[in-house]
């Protein structure tokens, strides 16, 4: 294995096992360089490039993971059908500066450990309630990874908001010398969430997919008049999920902290949808007020 100054110099490192990842990061943290870290589960697109970039802005070397966690998905067909393309993966991050690539072989999972965790009832709302067993594979893996890569910063995007809370709880019971940064969401010029769930979109269901961002902004527009939640789900749904197009799974306005639905908007709100465009089930959320 080459030495840090001679790797960071060269090209792109591609890492596969956790003993490297492990031998690396020591060589790394003896230099007292920072590590910004950016997990993802690959199939790359502009809203992961600008975690990386937020990442290398603030940290010495930057390390990005790929690696599609099985035990976050509770369904297997999904897990199955989930995009991956890990050379054009590789060449994005190459061309964007990205120090180490982390992308292990599916003996990771035999490193998953359950981690204790006490996630206040956040896990059991909206993607907890439709996807169980979801936020505790995610808490798992996350907690695996921090251990292994050890950064000062890691990245994780807002659009996937519930997500970013969990990790934030995991962080400050686990992982206090961890700064959790949250990156705004990358959004097509349609308005569509950037997520490499949309590759599975045929140009027809993409453009069906637009209810779901047509209705955050809908709703952040009408919250300046309308402050009773309710009245302004009822009007959202009827105008952006009554044809059927797309199957709604939920669209709650939640306090933004707590997560909890909320009925009246006196507060920072998030709304949160998830629905599916045919078989793909796509999420995106808007902060208000
Ligand atoms: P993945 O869906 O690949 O997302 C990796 C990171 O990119 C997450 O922090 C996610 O919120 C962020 N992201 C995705 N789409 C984005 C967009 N349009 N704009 C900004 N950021 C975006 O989330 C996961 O993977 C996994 O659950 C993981 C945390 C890696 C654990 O397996």
């Amino acid at each position: 294995m080459l030495p840090l100054a001679d790797f960071i110099a060269q090209s792109m490192q591609v890492v596969r096992t956790k003993k490297d990842m492990e031998s690396i990061v020591k060589s790394i943290l003896l230099k007292n360089k920072t590590i910004g870290f950016v997990p993802t589960m690959g199939y790359l697109h502009s809203g992961h490039l600008s975690l990386l970039k937020t990442a290398q802005k603030s940290n010495d070397v930057s390390v990005c993971s790929i690696f599609v966690n099985p035990t976050q998905f509770n369904n297997t067909e999904d897990f199955k059908l989930y995009p991956r393309n890990e050379k054009h993966d590789f060449e994005l991050l190459e061309t964007n500066g990205c120090d180490i690539v982390f992308a292990p072989e599916d003996e990771l999972v035999n490193y998953i450990e359950d981690i204790a965790l006490d996630l206040k009832g956040v896990d059991s709302l909206m993607e907890g309630k439709f996807r169980p067993g979801h936020f505790k594979g995610v808490v798992n893996i996350v907690a695996l990874l921090f251990t292994i890569v050890k950064p000062s910063a890691a990245y994780f995007g807002e659009k996937d908001f519930q997500q970013l809370a969990i990790v934030k709880m995991l962080a400050k019971s686990h992982f206090p010398a961890i700064e959790i940064v949250s990156c705004a969401t990358s959004r097509e010029e349609s308005g569509l969430a950037m997520s490499s769930r949309n590759a599975r979109l045929s140009k027809e269901e993409k453009q069906k997919a637009l209810a779901i961002s047509k209705a955050l902004f809908y709703i952040k527009e009408e919250a300046k008049s309308t402050k009773e939640t309710q009245e302004l789900k009822e009007k959202a749904i009827d105008l952006f999920f009554k044809s059927g197009e797309l199957q709604l799974d939920y669209l709650e306005i939640s306090d933004m902290h707590s997560l909890l639905p909320i009925e009246k908007i006196e507060q920072r709100a998030v709304v949160c949808i998830a629905a599916f465009c045919g078989k793909v089930r796509l999420i995106d959320n808007i902060v208000i007020n």
